[in-house]
């Protein structure tokens, strides 16, 4: 279904957005997985689509629905992320607000895993996922204007946040403590600090709505 595009600042421009927390076999009926609602990547694309985008929805299997008026894909694992992304390119940003699960099971099985009476649990072997932001954020030819991530944290955010940043060669990323003490992972608020070439800004606690729709101001801003 054509969606009608919003008229506005970002009118014209195609953005990739990555949401959701990825699932990763252990075997058909079981799964590792990670807390994330997916809740501020769809206020994202909701808000950048808001602005006139083409906004592709690269999402997990996340708790809330995906915004209307966007191109919604569905994934469920972390390869199959990085593949979407991929045939998503090229666009003018993308914003990597997914929870990637850092690790895939190596040895997962073919069928359903059965207790073996002997009382001692399966030994499961991880292995690391491919990093999707570093992988668009490194690409020569084809690497959109803006690349954002995201650094959720528990502590010492901000340094980890800029070593986040170096280390994946992004342009910017949003950085938020996820402590539990914070009830940030899985609530309607957010309080992040944009870190960009030019330096870290704190934003006050906002509603992620709130959030997501100045952070689509900026990319506007940055795409003008
Ligand atoms: N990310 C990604 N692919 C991965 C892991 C992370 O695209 N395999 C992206 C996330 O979407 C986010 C950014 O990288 O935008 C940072 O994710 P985060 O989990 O904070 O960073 P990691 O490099 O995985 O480091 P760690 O979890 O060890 O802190
Ligand atoms: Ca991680």
């Amino acid at each position: 279904i054509e969606a009608a595009l919003a008229d506005g600042p970002l009118r014209g421009r195609r953005i990739v957005v990555t949401s959701g927390p990825t699932h990763e076999p252990i075997d058909p009926v079981r799964y590792i997985a990670n807390r994330s609602s997916g809740a501020q990547g769809t206020a994202l694309a909701r808000a950048l689509a808001g602005l006139g985008a083409e906004v592709v929805f690269v999402t997990g299997p996340a708790s809330v629905p995906p915004p209307a008026g966007v191109e919604v894909i569905r994934v469920e694992t972390a390869a199959e992320m990085l593949a979407a992304v991929q045939a998503a390119l090229p666009a003018d940003a993308a914003v990597f607000a997914a929870a990637v699960a850092d690790w895939r099971v190596a040895n997962a099985a073919p069928q359903k895993m059965k207790k073996d009476g002997s009382g001692r649990p399966p030994a499961l072997e991880f292995s690391e996922n491919p990093d999707i932001l570093a992988n668009v954020a490194g690409m020569g030819q084809g690497r959109p204007r803006l690349v954002v991530g995201f650094a959720a944290e528990t502590h010492d955010v901000e340094a980890h946040a800029r070593a986040k940043r170096a280390r994946k060669g992004c342009d910017w990323i949003v950085a938020n403590d996820v402590s539990p003490a914070t009830g940030i992972m899985g609530g309607a608020e957010n309080e992040v600090t944009l870190i960009t070439p030019e330096g870290a800004e704190t934003w006050p606690r906002l509603a992620k709505d709130e959030v997501a729709q100045r952070l689509a101001q900026r990319i506007a801003e940055a795409l003008a």
